[in-house]
């Protein structure tokens, strides 16, 4: 935002308190609460916004050096970010391909191989 445009909205907002009015516009909405606590809305909205684009799961400091790792989470997902041996950052799922059991229960720390707790 430019410094003018800046400067003019604290103007506005003066205004606003010196006219011991509420609102910049002169026409109100509302929002219903039922949009707030639903779940139809928000899987809507994590499906059409958060799991459309890029997400930032980690910075990259924090996987400080070759074979750290960490846990995360998204949307619901287990993630595991790992940085290997050639220092590429890499995320897989958290979970084994044989019967889906979680691989890493740790939130951090430095493995080169992971194994699978349930059948190895
Ligand atoms: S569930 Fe992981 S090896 Fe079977």
């Amino acid at each position: 935002m430019e410094r003018a445009e800046e400067i003019g909205l604290l103007q506005e907002l003066l205004g606003l308190k010196e006219r011991k009015a509420l609102f910049l516009d002169e026409h109100t909405t509302t929002n219903l609460v039922g949009d707030y606590i639903s779940e139809t809305r928000f899987e809507s909205e994590r499906a059409g916004i958060f799991a459309a684009h890029p997400v930032m799961l980690a910075h990259g400091s924090e996987l400080d050096g070759p074979n750290s790792f960490l846990r995360s989470n998204l949307h619901g997902r287990p993630m595991l970010l790992l940085r290997g041996d050639d220092g590429q950052a890499r995320v897989f799922l958290n979970v084994c391909r044989h019967r889906g059991t979680r691989l890493v229960d740790a939130d951090a720390g430095c493995q080169r191989r992971f194994s699978c707790p349930y059948h190895a």
